[in-house]
């Protein structure tokens, strides 16, 4: 068999995305490998979304030429294949730009990778498709159910693609295309198979997750909320979670599946980029920060432990210092239990890129380190209240070092657990017996977590006791 080494760049929908590349290359001879110079096909599947991912992609492919000269001086042929948003955002250009190139796939055709990379080899040219017949790769994937004999203990599953929202600095629905929903029942069937084989958390993926609205059995179309409660319903799966949803999208189904679903775990990740409605305007985000606290509250009042994260950016074009204090007060407000927050780089063909008034790179440099600050002290916090605590952990992977195990607690804090290796992808209760920054650590309290509490027991009976300090 050929080999195929896939390395995959930005977010979850792009790790998903690759699984399926490795799935349907199978079909036409190619098994994974980790070995970058035993790859006969390596895939680089990318990002757009800021200046530095993108970036990294052209750095990485001038290592590749290399590799690929030196294979071929021992006879053998490397196809190199670029595929995710870069490649749908550059498309040819890439090409003129490292013509080691072989394949440019975009996001809504990578099913087509197989074919592309046969018509590459037989015509001695670079194939491009950057289409966006996404009706076709979902069909395509499919009739191609996964392949692999055992799925990871958290796996992914994307049940919505695109945006329609274009906020002015982001490229998204310029690289993913119009919000797409896949049916309740191709979502379900697949749910189902990834259960079959092993996994007992599934992440719904969406651009936009919480836009979800997916034929219904019932020829009607169903929210993300309706979903989760079927979903729920399914023996095995033992933990739902969703990422990345919208203020605007939340809607009363999804504040009930948190209210009344135990499978749903007291997570969400509701980015709002910065905490001035002058900027929230200049972004197109359409909605207020009041608003945005008012959406947090209706998820509280439902589910008081919940643990908020979020996406912010500094240094939008014209945010001024007042601008960017009203992003420090909503984070105090708020409180987040992680979050994410990054420089504004400016897109190409995004509308906020042709501002004329853009912020420089040292107040940039400035906001971000105060804006961090204030975060990572937020999460420390939420570590620390957790310490003594009996949390159910799902060991998703190897810990740091032997005799260690790693997972996830429902609040999607890394917890590391001296255990031996065979409690892998089981769901074991821990007591809490440190918390930094970025992680906590503790020792098994028993084996297997059983409590299959029926759905209609109030979510935070039960599973966790005692709620954190916030
Ligand atoms: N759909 C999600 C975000 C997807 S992109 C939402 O609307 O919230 C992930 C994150 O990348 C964004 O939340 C934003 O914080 C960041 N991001 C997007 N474009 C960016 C840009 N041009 N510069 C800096 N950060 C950006
Ligand atoms: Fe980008 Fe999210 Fe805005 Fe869509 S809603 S344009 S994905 S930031
Ligand atoms: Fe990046 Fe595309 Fe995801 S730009 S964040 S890989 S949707």
């Amino acid at each position: 068999m050929s080999k195929v080494f896939i390395k995959t760049y930005g977010c979850q929908m792009n790790v998903y995305d690759s699984d399926r590349m490795i799935e349907t290359l199978a079909h036409h001879g190619y098994e994974p490998t980790t070995q970058l110079e035993d790859a006969d096909m390596v895939i680089l599947n990318t990002c757009h979304i800021r200046e530095k991912a993108a970036e990294k992609v052209y750095s990485e492919l001038g290592r590749l030429r290399l590799i690929k000269e030196g294979r071929r001086a021992r006879g053998k042929h490397t196809t190199i294949a670029v595929a995710g948003c870069v490649a749908q955002a550059e498309g040819e250009e890439m090409v003129r730009r490292a013509p080691s190139i072989d394949v440019v796939v975009g996001p809504q055709a990578y099913h087509l990778i197989g074919t592309l990379a046969e018509t590459a080899a037989r015509e001695g040219k670079a194939a491009i498709n950057t289409d966006f017949p996404i009706e076709d790769k979902f069909a395509s994937l499919s009739k191609n159910p996964t392949l692999k004999s055992r799925a990871a203990p958290s796996a992914f599953l994307t049940i919505q693609e695109g945006c329609n929202k274009f906020c002015t600095f982001c490229v998204v629905p310029y690289t993913r295309g119009a919000e797409f929903s896949r049916s309740v029942e191709t979502v379900e069937a697949e749910a189902r198979r990834l259960v079959q084989s092993g996994a007992r958390e599934i992440t719904l993926l969406g651009q936009n997750v919480n836009a979800y609205h997916g034929e219904g059995p019932n020829g009607r179309s169903w929210s993300l909320g309706e979903l989760l409660f079927q979903l729920a319903r399914i023996d095995g799966l033992d933990r739902l979670r969703y990422t990345t949803s919208h203020p605007r999208d939340v809607d009363n189904s999804l504040i009930a599946a948190h209210r009344d679903l135990e499978k749903l775990m007291p997570y969400l990740h509701l980015p709002i980029q910065s905490g001035s409605n002058k900027m929230l305007a200049a972004m197109n985000r359409r909605h207020s920060a009041e608003e945005y606290l008012e959406t947090i509250d209706r998820f509280r009042n439902v589910r008081p432990d919940l643990a908020l994260s979020g996406d912010f950016i500094v240094g939008f074009p014209g945010e001024t210092e007042e601008d960017f204090v009203a992003t420090l007060d909503l984070v105090k407000t708020a409180n987040y239990a992680q979050a994410y927050s990054f420089k504004y780089s400016a897109r190409p063909g995004t509308p906020a890129a042709e501002l004329n008034i853009q912020v420089d790179e040292e107040s940039k440099n400035e906001r971000l380190q105060r804006l961090q600050a204030l975060l990572n002290a937020q999460q420390e916090e939420f570590n620390k209240s957790m310490v003594a605590r009996k949390l159910p952990v799902l060991l998703d992977r190897p810990g740091r070092h032997v005799g260690q195990l790693a997972g996830r607690s429902p609040y999607q804090q890394s917890v590391h657990v001296e255990t031996s290796p065979e409690h892998l992808g089981e769901i074991v209760e821990v007591v809490i017996s440190s918390a930094g920054g970025k992680s906590l650590a503790g020792t098994l309290a028993s084996i297997e977590y059983e409590d299959n509490l029926s759905e209609k027991a109030p979510a935070n009976t039960n599973i966790l006791p005692e709620g954190p300090s916030h």
